[in-house]
């Protein structure tokens, strides 16, 4: 879909459907007045009879309005004027795609962008406007026999903007919600696809496809090359499995030649039906989504790639199943990881920690100016926080701060939980260095707890995408997160390196 930047009143331009919004008690936004007083009242008199009161959610599709080129008019509830924020902007946004979407509109305007949003200017209104209507577009039908072409496609919207002088900023904030759309498409479609068809071995061709797309470097390590740097923690994960484990290395060289890199570790868990440990049956076919943390580390780099930032970034990706076999990882097992220490296997369901802290310990190599890694880890971070936030978890305060702002911007939001050492005890073992499990009691730290032994010798920040990357119920399906909360990161400090290479 193409998006487009363009300033001008609605009564001159001319477009399939100009969306404009509407506060309760039918008080007309700026542009609706506009079209308002050159129709000679038509959208007040229509309001006046009741048809639309302007709450979130609602919406009035309008006909041949008197002195508008513009065929359709949508009306746009968007609550009360005072109110009025980012969630409402974003909401409103999604409605209008999806009425939009429902008409067959192929081509439209869309005022929305106009509207006052507090604290937020027009660029982070334009890049949500399209990262929010990419989203609402989104299908994944590639495994229907016959896909539902039943109703013609949104091809462009015009986004519209109040100044002249917006329009250079807008573009940028087309260039960038296009990137950070795209890099979500991506981590969306790797994590619906079923752990029949995304193996460990699929991870690696798609991450090497985009390395031939972009220029990047891409290695792939097999079981033999894991084997001779020691990796016994995720090699101990895949035993159980037919697939292969691999390795995946992702290297975008934009910044200065050697420059430290961010690393973004990501887990590529393709199934994990919990081993010998074995998980419940109900929901069990939601375990495709483990790897949605390697996923996302896809979308970001190649979003990277397309924005051409001017920084140096290094993806790892630990890929693996966990099944069931007579070969599996038992309860008791005790392996030895790259960095030397031992883990007692007391639930072969905590799989994550173990494949990243092999990972983590390869990313060393890499002489990181950061290292985050971003996994599906715990079901206890989505009793704690729901879909809403990822957890995080750091041992660098800065570095925390850093991802909480980003995340904030881009509305992919993490909260922070404490890593202090007090939880370590719970990971003691009577049989090896630690055991792979810490107790019921705050098990997304004490998995945080776990990879912060491998993450000592560098910044590092751990984001527990379990509630956020992966949405139940109804409209089941990968949401793509946290690759918007991962590009704001990467942009900001190419921002702050540049400013910095300036100074
Ligand atoms: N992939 C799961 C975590 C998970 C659970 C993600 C639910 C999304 C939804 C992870 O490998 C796992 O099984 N974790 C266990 C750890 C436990 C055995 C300490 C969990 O959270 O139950
Ligand atoms: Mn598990
Ligand atoms: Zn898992």
């Amino acid at each position: 879909m193409e998006f487009i930047v363009k300033s001008g009143t609605p009564e001159k331009q001319r477009s399939g459907c100009i969306v404009v919004g509407v506060f309760e008690s039918r008080k007309l936004s700026v542009v609706a007045q506009q079209i308002d007083a050159v129709s000679g009242g038509t959208i007040s008199g229509i309001l006046r009879r009741g048809d639309l009161e302007g709450r979130p959610g609602q919406t009035l599709l309008l006909h041949n309005i008197p002195s508008l080129p513009s065929e359709r008019v949508l009306l746009i509830g968007c609550g009360k004027e005072k109110e009025f924020n980012e969630n409402r902007y974003r909401d409103a946004t999604a409605k209008a795609v999806t009425v939009l979407k429902d008409i067959g509109a192929t081509e439209v305007t869309s005022y929305l962008t106009e509207l006052d949003v507090k604290g937020r200017d027009i660029s982070w209104k334009v890049r949500q406007a399209v990262e929010v209507t990419e989203a609402a577009l989104y299908r994944f039908d590639q495994l229907k026999s016959k896909p539902d072409n039943s109703r013609r496609a949104l091809r462009r919207m015009v986004l519209a903007v109040p100044k002249r002088s917006d329009l250079g900023p807008g573009e940028q904030a087309i260039r960038e919600g296009r990137a950070v759309a795209d890099g979500v498409k991506l981590a969306r479609d790797l994590g619906n696809l079923p752990g029949n068809l995304c193996t460990p071995a699929y991870l690696a061709e798609q991450a090497t496809e985009i390395g031939k797309q972009y220029g990047l470097k891409t290695t792939v390590l097999e079981r033999d090359d894991m084997e001779k740097l020691g990796m016994g923690a995720l090699l101990s994960v895949s035993r159980g499995s037919r697939q292969p484990p691999k390795l995946i290395v992702l290297e975008y060289l934009g910044g200065k030649e050697g420059e430290p890199p961010v690393a973004l570790v990501g887990k590529g868990l393709t199934f994990d039906a919990g081993g010998i440990s074995i998980k419940p049956a109900a929901n069990m076919d939601e375990m495709k989504y483990d790897m949605c943390g390697g996923a996302s580390v896809l979308g970001a780099v190649k979003a990277a790639a397309e924005l051409k930032l001017p920084i140096n970034i290094v993806g790892i990706i630990p890929s693996s199943e966990n099944l069931p076999d007579g070969d599996a990882n038992k309860p008791g097992d005790i392996v030895t990881s790259m960095s030397g220490q031992t883990v007692e296997v007391l639930n072969t369901d905590a799989e994550g920690r173990l494949i990243l802290s092999d990972a983590l310990t390869y990313a060393e190599r890499y002489k990181p100016a950061v290292v985050i890694d971003i996994a599906t880890l715990t079901g206890a971070c989505v009793i704690a926080l729901g879909a809403h936030a990822s957890g995080l978890l750091a041992n660098n305060e800065q570095l925390a701060r850093e991802i909480l702002g980003a995340g904030k911007y881009t509305h992919d939001r993490a909260w922070q939980l404490p890593l202090w050492e007090d939880y370590q005890k719970q990971l003691d073992s009577n049989f090896a260095d630690m055991a792979n499990i810490g107790g019921r009691e705050a098990g997304t730290i004490t998995a945080a707890c776990f990879l912060a032994r491998y993450t000592k010798n560098f910044k590092w920040a751990h984001l527990d995408i379990a509630g956020t990357a992966w949405k139940t119920g109804k409209e089941k399906g990968a949401t793509g997160r946290p690759v918007p909360l991962l590009v704001q990161y990467l942009i900001n400090r190419a921002r702050h390196d540049g400013a910095e290479a300036a100074a």
